[in-house]
């Protein structure tokens, strides 16, 4: 019997092998501003005219630009023999620094902290721990001490986690109809993106960002306009303060850091807080049940291994720890973007 199509030539394989190609051609491209600059250009440009805008090689930047445009994301044309290079629509849109969806952020950070843990991904599956000393040489015991270990870094993290939600924002507040809760607190509440389209989505609500005190001082800087005057600041700790009491608590992306032990925990202090008939919603990419997936949610698990002390977890988990805290009527919403919802009554 011959051997299926995919087995005579592994294409799946060297894809997967020559995967971290294509993020580096991204991330450098990023980096050096080729998306911005042809943004800028009123006309296609040809690789020697990006180069000596940008200070690189012209054979280097030549080959870059090839890249891209193999990649799709830049348009190639032949101009009076010469070759042209323009954004496409998804470039501008989202691999620009100033558009209003730029993932700009997140590639950066991808580039320069995610992508160095992962080098170590081996020793963290040996380990069974995140890889920050050996990536970084940060010995703080404290995770959070650990991520922020400057304050550059501290905004970095914060762009990234900004840039998601003016993504799929929308998607995750608006899975279950939230207007009911008139007092919300987003529980390390960030940059405030997600408490933006929250206001948005419930005109009758104000959010609070409850984060620790540098978070808290950088977003108030740097992030939520003054102006807005439904979402506010609380600067705590949510394992060592008490929580103040609301309708409903968002938990966007904060369980993922933590062991069972420590999620628990701040459950329980969730529910000792939230008013009766308030709730909780908890944010995060869940795994199907059977473990055949979301690929995207498998991948995020092994990410969270090797920089936090936590993991992706299946809906039912997290039923089990909102059940093991107190909550009841337990619903989960999949949106089909990259995060999910899961509310729950106390
Ligand atoms: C992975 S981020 C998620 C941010 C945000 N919820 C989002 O989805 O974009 C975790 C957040 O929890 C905050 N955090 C971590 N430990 C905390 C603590 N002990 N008390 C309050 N906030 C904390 C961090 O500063 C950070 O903003």
């Amino acid at each position: 019997m011959s051997a299926p199509e995919d087995e005579k030539y592994p294409r799946k394989i060297l894809g997967y092998m020559e995967g971290f190609l294509i993020s580096k051609t991204l991330f450098a491209a990023c980096e050096l501003g080729v998306f911005d600059h042809l943004e800028a250009s009123e006309r296609p440009l040809s690789a020697a005219e990006v180069a000596q805008a940008l200070d690189t090689s012209e054979d280097g930047t030549q080959r870059l630009l090839s890249a891209c445009a193999g990649l799709e994301l830049l348009v190639v044309q032949q101009c009076n023999d010469q070759v042209v290079y323009s954004n496409t629509g998804l470039s501008s849109r989202y691999l620009t620094r100033s558009g209003p969806q730029s993932l700009y952020h997140s590639i950066q950070y991808n580039s320069k902290t995610i992508y160095l843990c992962w080098h170590y991904l081996t020793d963290a599956v040996r380990e069974g721990r995140n890889q920050y000393e050996k990536a970084f040489g940060v010995s703080s015991k404290d995770l959070f001490e650990a991520l922020y270990r400057s304050d550059e870094e501290m905004v970095k993290f914060m762009h990234l986690m900004n840039s998601i939600w003016n993504i799929c924002g929308k998607d995750v507040v608006t899975a279950f109809d939230l207007s009911s809760f008139k007092i919300i607190y987003d529980l390390g509440g960030c940059s405030g993106a997600l408490a933006k389209q929250c206001t948005l989505a419930y005109p009758g609500s104000s959010v609070t960002i409850f984060d620790l005190p540098k978070v808290v001082q950088m977003s108030r800087e740097h992030f939520v306009s003054a102006e807005d005057k439904r979402i506010s600041f609380h600067e705590g700790d949510f394992f060592k303060d008490k929580l103040p009491e609301a309708d409903l608590y968002i938990l966007a992306r904060i369980l993922h850091d933590w062991t069972d032990d420590r999620s628990l925990e701040l459950l329980a202090k969730v529910y000792q807080s939230c008013r009766p008939g308030g709730g909780v919603l908890l944010v995060e990419a869940l795994l199907h049940e059977d473990g055949s997936g979301p690929l995207t949610a498998q991948l995020y698990s092994l990410n969270m291994l090797v920089q936090t002390e936590g993991r992706e977890r299946r809906a039912s988990e997290y039923t089990s720890l909102l059940t093991a805290a107190g909550f009841t009527s337990i619903q989960v919403q999949r949106t089909g973007k990259l995060y999910d919802a899961i509310l729950a009554r106390r």
